[in-house]
């Protein structure tokens, strides 16, 4: 898969050289592939993430990967998706192996608005483009709206994958902040104010209000309705991707901002994490005119989204008890989490960390010493793999940061790979200790992250 590289050295190098904003900007330098100069310059936007090159090696299985967000399909019942598959072939194989609509198989579109209505949007199926997984979505709104040096804005940290889109459309990424209760308006009002002063032009913010990836935290109602205030008042469309809104372990999350938006907000929504990521079907929900372009950008690139895999999340909608099933995954997904935040507090209590209500993630903050990237071989050679804070950031932020998922492993895994990973960090503090003359957890600093686990966590 890696060549001639070995998994380690495939990992270290791409360390290395992911998403440094000065190197993601330009294509110079030596290159032994002989393509090298006639490629387009936004190429240069498209490095390897730092999620991607950890995929080479934490799919080991003596690695316990705390990296990936891999939703854990085991836990679909397969007799369902059998019976689907089967009732597929026999009723509607002509049109479940044919190409589709651009815009996605009405029946399915009716559904998705059902799926959506548990989020208190209400919409019309018209407004409903089904795309290649939420992914493919979150590029055609970038297709559709970006120039080079114009400006996303997003959370900071954010999407890694979203930021690898941005950037190969040549976006400059600006991001706001953001603390336990999701993006600050003002950090907001500050930062829209301060490039419109440099002259810059802003087009969208990117946002993802429920459990985010990686931070783990949700927005508060209030801060939805002010930030939406606060798009309108400023021109800027509002990107909201909700891919873990209905992944709450004890209540839900607020309404989505699309509920009470409809021209200022294109929705994002997916099949991946309630069901399963194999399909690559998502949607966008977009205001008229944008959703027209959407269709029409949609054809440009797949001609249309599958047919099969819509036609059997359909019939899977139509035959499964899929509202029980999202249940099964909460408290799946529940239990991980709470095996994740008790083992911190067990190995690692002199660190900080958000404490997720859903979703896959926890953010965890380190010393302000440690470096988590160059932290990462060492963790690896002690079998265990997390995201560096870094990937989350286009401006090199995040350095003292790592982002756990515990959506895929068991809690018995996700226990280990814990204490693995105080070996390793217990390591620097010492080495830290040893050669430095102030304790390194005096640096740990008052922001996202400083939240006691919740007394409850068994
Ligand atoms: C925030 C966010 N948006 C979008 C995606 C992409 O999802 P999909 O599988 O629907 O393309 C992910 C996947 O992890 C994600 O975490």
């Amino acid at each position: 898969m890696v060549g001639g590289l070995s998994a380690f050295a495939w990992l270290f190098w791409n360390l290395h050289t992911s998403l440094d904003p000065e190197k993601a900007m330009t294509n110079d330098g030596t290159n032994l592939d002989p393509w090298y100069d006639l490629y387009a310059e936004r190429t240069a936007g498209l490095s390897a993430s730092e999620v991607r090159a950890l995929f080479a090696v934490a799919s080991r299985p003596e690695v316990v990967s705390l990296a990936g967000g891999m939703p854990f399909v085991s836990a679909l019942p397969t007799e369902l998706l059998e019976g689907a598959f089967a009732k597929l072939m026999r009723d509607e194989r002509a049109t479940a192996l044919q190409y589709g609509s651009g815009q996605g198989v009405p029946a399915l579109r009716e559904q998705i608005l059902e799926i959506m209505a548990l989020e208190g949007i209400r919409a019309s199926v018209d407004d409903v483009v089904v795309t290649t997984g939420s992914q493919h979505a979150l590029e055609l709104v970038t297709k559709l709206f970006i120039n080079p040096g114009d400006v996303v804005l997003a959370e900071g940290p954010s999407y890694v994958t979203a930021m690898v889109v941005f950037n190969s459309f040549q976006a400059r990424v600006s991001h706001v902040a953001m603390d336990e209760h999701g993006l600050i308006p003002q950090a907001l009002r500050e930062t829209i104010a301060h490039l419109r002063a440099e002259g810059r032009t802003i087009k969208f913010l990117y946002t993802i209000p429920n459990f985010s990836n990686p931070a783990g935290v949700t927005l508060t109602w209030e801060r939805r309705l002010e930030i939406l205030e606060i798009c309108r008042a400023n021109d800027i469309l509002v990107l909201e991707d909700n891919p873990y809104g209905l992944l709450y372990f004890d209540s839900p999350p607020p309404q989505a901002m699309r509920s009470v938006d409809e021209d200022g907000v294109v929705y994002l929504g997916t099949f991946s994490k309630t069901l399963a990521p194999g399909f690559r079907v998502g949607w966008a929900l977009a205001p008229n005119a944008i959703r027209e372009k959407l269709i029409l950008a949609n054809e440009a690139a797949v001609l249309s989204p599958s047919s099969f895999s819509q036609l059997m999340i359909s019939e899977y909608l139509n035959t499964a008890d899929w509202k029980g099933q999202i249940n099964t995954f909460r408290g799946l997904y529940h239990e991980r989490r709470d095996a994740m935040l008790s083992a911190l507090a067990e190995y690692l209590p002199q660190l900080s960390w958000t404490v997720p209500t859903g979703g896959f993630y926890v953010w965890v903050t380190l010393p302000d010493h440690l470096d988590s990237k160059a932290m990462l071989p060492r963790a690896v050679r002690e079998l265990v793999a997390y995201t560096p804070g870094t990937a989350f950031y286009a401006d090199g932020s995040g350095r003292n940061n790592i982002r756990l998922s515990f959506s895929y492993p068991t809690p018995e895994f996700i226990r280990e790979g814990i204490r693995r990973l105080s070996i390793v960090i217990n390591g620097e503090l010492d080495l830290l200790t040893t050669f430095s003359q102030t304790s390194p957890l005096a640096t740990i600093p008052h922001k996202l992250g400083i939240i006691t686990p919740p007394s409850n966590i068994g």
